[in-house]
């Protein structure tokens, strides 16, 4: 059995074979007591075990780390930790592990200190509670889309096309990387290489999305995605994965509708499902922030923060809107801001959106109608010649979580926005032609998914969210 199935359970007196690692051993000669997790919850189970009935070399190697089986009888416990125990009557040993050498000890380490030994980090209750929400969550993404009627669309991860123009790309190719082939004029000759042309990793599923859209109507991407920015921040990846929906005969508004309802979803799916796992990152949260002075403690605890989330609008307002806050914050007038606000057509940084959302508003915020200059081609653009309907929705404590829009579905004016960003319109004719055959109004947005894993286990680095993090020089594991 599942220590999570035996909890639930309750049933007493019952035979009861389970098996996994040991957390903890205690006790004396006599008796002693074992602290089993098998990962399916966040709750050790205890085995009580009478010394005499097995062999001192047995009891040896039950040590922290080492995996074990055990039979014997499900009982109320005596002691006050825990509802019930298991009287062992079998134990064996399955995999050793051994004392002196194994790489944690039951007490606290650092996240640093783990993120070296991501093949044993999993075993550690902080992990563990946080991969179990990301498969909740995980799962929460597709129940949603699925419930509306989406569909999951695999976009492909090797591309020839830039989606968001930015060429922060992965090459991919094989050539012989000592002996490239050259034409005359000295450049990289791709047509020899493995798919005739110049590839990469994708950027983004967007493009291909909206091909899947204007003919099925709705459907959603989950996949990963890579970016050779060389940002070595708490909130970046090289390799992170990305829900991208696309929605055709939707606006900005209900792009925006749509994303927040579907954001709440998931932190509520959490709430509903993985309660004992919340509870224990909150406790641990507000453990380690008992050091810290009045003024640098969150506000909220973490549950408190999920449950604000869920129950508030988010507050929507446009670019212009915001950079007048900004420009007018005491920050920007003391020059306490990094970048300083002059006017339209400043790009915000992290500071400026944590202002607007932790300051501010006090709560998630969607910005719209950025200035054309600092988004990407595909945008709809507004009748001003000056924004385009983007929306970003900025996150307490994360910044911005998704960026989206509206799409400009009219040819023209796609064709000329690319020839002012010198957007290659012959690489992506098979995108153009969508605005060719049976255009219209459509809408999207692309969610970081290792940002909101973030945002529900109040993980404050990127690289303790995903189980092998990407980031610059650094791809062990
Ligand atoms: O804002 P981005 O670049 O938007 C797009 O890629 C669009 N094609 C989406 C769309 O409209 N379909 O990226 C979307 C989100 C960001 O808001 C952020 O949450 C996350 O992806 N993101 C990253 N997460 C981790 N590491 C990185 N390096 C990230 N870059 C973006
Ligand atoms: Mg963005």
């Amino acid at each position: 059995m599942k220590i999570k199935e035996i909890l639930k359970a309750k049933g007493e007196n019952q035979e009861v074979k389970i098996k996994g690692w040991v957390r903890t051993k205690r006790g004396s000669k006599h008796v002693f007591f074992i602290a089993l997790n098998d990962g399916s919850t966040i709750s050790n189970i205890q085995i009580v075990a009478e010394g005499e009935n097995f062999s001192e070399e047995l009891i040896k190697q039950i040590t922290t780390g080492s995996c074990i089986a055990a039979e014997g009888n499900l009982v109320e416990s005596k002691g006050s930790g825990q509802a019930v125990e298991i009287l062992a009557n079998k134990i064996e040993i399955l995999g050793s592990a051994d004392a002196d050498e194994y790489p944690l000890q039951p007490k606290k380490h650092s996240l640093e200190f783990l993120r070296e030994k991501a093949h044993l980090r999993f075993r550690t209750n902080t992990f563990s509670a946080v991969f179990r929400l990301r498969h909740a969550l995980t799962f929460a993404v597709h129940k949603f889309f699925n419930d509306k009627g989406f569909f999951n669309l695999h976009t492909p991860i090797i591309t020839g096309a830039d989606a968001e123009g930015a060429g922060e790309m992965f090459g991919v190719t094989n050539f012989d990387l000592s002996n490239i082939p050259k034409n005359e004029n000295g450049e990289v000759d791709y047509s020899k290489d493995f798919f005739g042309s110049k590839t990469n990793l994708t950027v983004s599923g967007q493009l291909e999305a909206e091909l899947a859209a204007l003919a099925l109507g709705q459907v959603y991407t989950f996949g990963p995605t890579f970016r050779a920015e060389n940002s070595n921040t708490s909130r970046h990846l090289s390799e992170f994965w990305m829900i991208e929906p696309e929605v055709a005969f939707a606006d900005l508004d209900d792009n925006m509708n749509l994303a927040e309802e579907f954001l709440k979803f998931c932190i509520q799916y959490c709430i509903d499902n993985n309660a004992d796992d919340l509870r224990f990152l909150d406790n641990r949260l507000e453990d380690q922030e008992k050091n810290l002075k009045k003024e640098e403690r969150s506000e909220m605890g973490l549950l408190e923060r999920l449950q604000f989330v869920i129950e508030n609008n988010f507050h929507r307002l446009t670019y212009r809107e915001a950079i007048d806050i900004l420009r007018n914050s005491k920050p920007n007038k003391k020059k306490k801001f990094q970048y300083i606000i002059e006017g339209f057509g400043s790009d915000l940084q992290s500071e400026h959106e944590r202002y607007l959302v932790e300051k501010k508003f006090k709560k998630p915020v969607i910005i719209t109608d950025y200035p054309k200059g600092i988004k990407a081609f595909y945008m709809k653009q507004n009748k001003d010649g000056e924004t385009v309907r983007a929306m970003d929705i900025l996150f307490p404590l994360i910044g911005e979580i998704i960026g989206g829009s509206q799409r400009e579905e009219n040819l023209e004016l796609l064709e000329k926005r690319m020839d002012e960003m010198d957007v290659d319109k012959k690489e992506l004719w098979w995108y153009l032609e969508t605005r060719k055959f049976g255009t219209c109004v459509h809408s999207g947005f692309g969610l970081g998914f290792e940002r909101l894993v973030m945002f529900v286990t109040g993980m404050k680095n990127i690289r303790d969210v995903i189980p092998f993090p990407r980031t610059p020089q650094n791809a062990e594991f």
